[in-house]
């Protein structure tokens, strides 16, 4: 038995020596270690060794035993630090090489014009509010003074979903919308921004577009806070320098009503291509809110007054930006997007 044992601890010395990984190893330690394992049968046949003999086998077979163990985790641990080493080996890193460009993105640029529009309007106590973009014809029409057949319908080319729901054409909804709540209190100063919808698509217009609408009611607001308010968001928006012009118009939600133009931002009022020599350009539409639209919306026209006017983001951002065909904001083309 003693022979045996010696003989088995030899041999397990010198097949540990041959192992090169970790799934031998720990078969080579069930082999001899284990619970059916070579020494375990060994120490099973001690029972039939005369009881003097026990101990001194005994305690070399635990001698045996831990020897075994010893040189099992001697080597686990030298094929661990192989494999570590072998592991670097592979996955080194080369930090001379030029790095991956991370492409970071930024606001699109019609998104950057709204904000700068909110900001002006915010900085002069106004508030945002949104609406929704699938209005009714009471609010997008009916409300603002355009009846069912009125010929001012025909203006905004209209993507209608039902008799009674459509895309809205426009932003002006918002008054109505913001004035049921409101009415009788005053003051109100409000801008509503967001998308818009018209048949139309060429190189000024695109079937999906975005307004910003602004309005405020009050005790005595009259003509003169409309063209303050304007000639204080324009000279914000392009430059100190820019003049403000009003040009009588028509809208059936406002009384009197202007187009209002400011001086051309590219010749400065000289005449060049952009504005057609003219030297103005047209941003957007207002006027004094009709007393119709605020009695249906529970104010006394008697009482209050107040003012609105709209605009065309798109348009703003092509004429800060010198840029000659809106559906260029459409296309995502990084080309053009990561110049702003
Ligand atoms: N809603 C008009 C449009 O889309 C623009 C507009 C004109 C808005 C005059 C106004 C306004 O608030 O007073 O064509």
């Amino acid at each position: 038995m003693h022979e045996k044992l010696q003989k088995m601890a030899e041999e397990a010395a010198s097949r540990l020596l041959e192992i090169n990984n970790l799934q031998d190893l720990e078969e080579l330690r069930i082999k001899y270690l284990g619970k059916k394992g070579a020494l375990t049968q060994v120490l099973r046949g001690m029972a039939d060794l005369p009881a003097e003999e026990r101990p001194r086998v005994g305690r070399l077979a635990n001698e045996v035993k831990k020897r075994i163990e010893d040189a099992i985790t001697a080597r686990a641990d030298e094929l661990k630090e192989r494999q570590k080493e072998e592991r670097l080996q592979r996955e080194h890193i080369d930090v001379t090489l030029p790095g991956d460009r991370q492409n970071l993105g930024h606001i699109h640029p019609l998104s950057q014009i709204r904000r700068e529009i909110e900001d002006i309007f915010l900085g002069l106590g106004y508030q945002v509010v949104e609406g929704p973009e699938v209005e009714s014809d009471y609010y997008n029409f009916q409300a603002l003074n355009f009846p069912k057949g009125h010929p001012a319908r025909d203006m905004q080319d209209t993507f209608l979903i039902n008799d009674d729901l459509l895309l809205r054409t426009h932003t002006s909804p918002v008054q109505v919308r913001t004035f049921e709540k409101t009415a009788p209190s005053v003051p109100v100063k409000i801008i509503a921004p967001g998308k818009v919808y018209r048949r139309d698509d060429d190189a000024t217009h695109s079937p999906m577009f975005t307004q910003v609408e602004g309005f405020a009611v009050d005790k005595r607001i009259t003509f003169a806070d409309l063209k303050g308010t304007l000639a204080a968001f324009a000279r914000k928006m392009f430059s100190p320098e820019t003049s403000v012009r009003f040009r009588p118009s028509y809208f059936p939600f406002t009384e009197p009503s202007a187009e209002v133009d400011i001086s051309c931002v590219i010749c400065s009022g000289k005449g060049c291509r952009v504005c057609s020599h003219t030297g103005w350009l047209e941003i957007l539409g207002a006027g004094m809110i009709h007393p119709r639209v605020l009695e249906v919306s529970g104010y006394d026209a008697e009482q209050v007054s107040g003012f609105a006017f709209g605009m065309g983001v798109e348009r703003i951002a092509m004429l800060k930006y010198g840029i000659n065909d809106l559906r260029l904001f459409f296309d995502n083309d990084m080309r053009f997007l990561t110049q702003f």
